[in-house]
Parts: C-alpha cells; sequence; structure tokens
C-alpha cells in the first residue's frame, strides 16, 4: 500500500499546493487516485474521439487537459504556475505552446515529415514543454493521438497504454526514446509509439 507521497520514481511528484487541488475527498491512497483519474481520462476520451477536432489549437488542449482531469483536479486545464524539474520554467509556458503549435501546423500544410512523425514531434514537443502541474504524459499521448487520426493515421500504442502500472521496461524505454527525442532523434520515439 502506498501513499500520495509515493508517487512512482518515473512520474513528477506532486506539491503539496497540487495536492490541496485535489476534488474527491476521501481519497486517500494512490491506487484510489489513479483509479479516479483513468475514469475521468475514459470521460474525455470518448468526448474526443467521437468528433472531428483539431488538437492544433491552443484552446482545445486546454479544454482537453480540463475533459481528462477536471473531476479530479481543480487545476485542470491551468497552467503550471511553478516550476518542476520536467518541463520549460512556468512563466515561458504559453509562449512555447504557442510556438509548438504554430510548428506543428507548418509541419502539417507543407509536409515536412510523415503523418506519424510529425504527430510524434507534437507529443515530444507538448510533453518538453509540461504546461500542466500534472497528467502532461497522458494528455500530450491524447493530443498525438487525436492529431495522427485527424492526419487519417491509427491511433498510437504507446507499448500498449496506458504506461501507468506497467512494466518498469516499456517505461524506460519509452523515457530513453523521449531523451532521444531531446537530441533530436525521433526514431526511437517513433518506434515506440507503434509499439
Ligand atoms: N525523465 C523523465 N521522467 C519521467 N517522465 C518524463 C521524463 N522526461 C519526460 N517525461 C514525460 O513526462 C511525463 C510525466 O509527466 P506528468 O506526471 O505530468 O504526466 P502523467 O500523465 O501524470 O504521467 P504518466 O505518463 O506517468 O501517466 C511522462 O509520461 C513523460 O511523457
Ligand atoms: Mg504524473
Amino acid at each position: 500500500m502506498s501513499g500520495l507521497d509515493d508517487e512512482p520514481d518515473a512520474a513528477t511528484p506532486l506539491t503539496p499546493e497540487e495536492r490541496n487541488g485535489l476534488i474527491p475527498t476521501h481519497v486517500a491512497l494512490r491506487r484510489e487516485l489513479n483509479e479516479l483519474e483513468q475514469q475521468n481520462i475514459l470521460a474525455a476520451n470518448a468526448w474526443a474521439l467521437t468528433r472531428r477536432r483539431d488538437p492544433v489549437a491552443e484552446a482545445f488542449g486546454r479544454n482537453l487537459h480540463r475533459r481528462m482531469f477536471g473531476r479530479v483536479w481543480r487545476w485542470a486545464g491551468a497552467y503550471r504556475s511553478s516550476d518542476k524539474n520536467i518541463g520549460v520554467p512556468h512563466w515561458e509556458v504559453p509562449v512555447r505552446l504557442r510556438e509548438a503549435l504554430d510548428n506543428t501546423r507548418y509541419w502539417i500544410e507543407s509536409k515536412t515529415f510523415p503523418p506519424d512523425e510529425i504527430a510524434v514531434r507534437f507529443h515530444h514537443a507538448l510533453v518538453f514543454i509540461h504546461p500542466f502541474p500534472n497528467g502532461n504524459g497522458r494528455w500530450s499521448r491524447l493530443m498525438a493521438d487525436l492529431l495522427i487520426i485527424a492526419l487519417g493515421g491509427q491511433r498510437f500504442t504507446w507499448g500498449r497504454s496506458p504506461l501507468r502500472d506497467r512494466d518498469d521496461d516499456i517505461r524506460a524505454a519509452y523515457i530513453a526514446a523521449l531523451k532521444a527525442a531531446d537530441r533530436h532523434d525521433f526514431a526511437p520515439l517513433l518506434g515506440f509509439a507503434r509499439s
């Protein structure tokens, strides 16, 4: 049994400030929190996947995060107001996001890369910025899924998501692939997204 303080190693630790944002009052264990988040995300998936949506729009991204986590966290859909060990300085989030969305739109219009690579680069750019206090991995993977679908491709598998509570090996491969992408080598992340 683990308490809320025992975040898995490879996840962003919650600050006390963020824990204050928990909406359900009865949650004591991480497993209970995971369950509530999972239900919330399933509803958001249904919402996002049943209509044609443009994921390369700032308002949509915030709205999707709110839909994914809004039953659990008060700060769902709101950008970070403090710095994390991952992500750009919090005050850079809006401008870096706008830049990432502009770049992605340009790649789509100019067919700079094949569709999978555009969506995977989009995922990496979003998670590198880390706009939200938590949920950035799940949000940015769903954003990439929505983009590849909009571009006419099949949804990604991400080493068979959901990643949480899964094999440490899968998680390690994912993090290694993100780090390669930080160095502008997107091949591992492209492979991982289809694994
Ligand atoms: N060194 C790293 N360790 C862990 N996550 C990293 C690292 N570098 C980048 N990331 C990304 O950050 C995400 C974790 O951030 P955050 O906790 O905000 O998202 P999450 O949706 O709660 O994560 P999870 O993928 O665990 O469900 C990872 O999914 C991954 O995409
Ligand atoms: Mg997390």
